[in-house]
């Protein structure tokens, strides 16, 4: 048996999609890092609280290259090899993820190809679709667009909203990231 992989998950938020993430660790893999760059976030406070090694640097002030040169070499001092983009709400330059090509995943809220960007519930009821759901897919250089690895469909009911829409979907994000992530760093 392989040691666990070890992941640093990137989070800008309240991080439920992180706390999946952990929750579900053991002989697959490992969070070795949670890295944000908002210091506020509030997915921060839970990791600490857990006992997971924290990293947070905004990059206002020292601007987007200077914070991925460190944010690069945090993750690689605490050993990591693959990071999962947890609602990390920041494009990451062209440089990084050429770093770290093939190693980045991201959870993304809608059944990609549709819905890129922000705004995917709300999208997915206007165009009047019977289904909505979630994505993992590998992050290059083009928004949401690198291969997909796993899907997760949640069916729109007719009094949806975005929000009540969202809350399901994020059910389906928490079954669908650990589960899509144990078999990405066994292949
Ligand atoms: C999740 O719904 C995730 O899919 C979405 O942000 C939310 C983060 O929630 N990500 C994106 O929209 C990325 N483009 P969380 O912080 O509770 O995991």
């Amino acid at each position: 048996m392989n040691a666990p992989a070890k992941i640093a998950v990137l989070i800008s938020g309240r991080g439920s999609n992180m706390q999946a993430l952990a929750q579900n660790a053991g002989d697959d893999y490992e969070i070795v890092m949670v890295a944000s760059d908002r210091p506020s976030a509030p997915g921060l406070a839970w990791a600490i609280e857990h006992g997971l090694p924290t990293f947070a640097l905004s990059p206002k002030g020292i601007g987007k290259a200077a914070f991925e040169d460190v944010l690069d070499h945090t993750l690689r001092d605490a050993g990591t090899q693959w990071i999962a983009l947890a609602g990390y709400m920041r494009l990451l330059s062209n440089a990084f993820v050429a770093r770290w090509r093939g190693r980045i995943v991201n959870i993304h809220p809608s059944l990609l190809p549709k819905y890129k960007g922000l705004d995917t519930h709300a999208r997915a009821i206007a165009a009047r679709d019977l289904m909505a759901g979630c994505s993992v897919h590998v992050v290059t250089e083009e928004l949401d667009a690198g291969e997909v690895l796993g899907q997760q469909e949640v069916a729109i009911l007719p009094d949806d909203t975005p929000d009540t829409l969202a809350e399901r979907v994020l059910a389906a994000e928490h079954q669908l990231y650990p589960a899509v992530l144990k078999e990405f760093v066994r292949r």
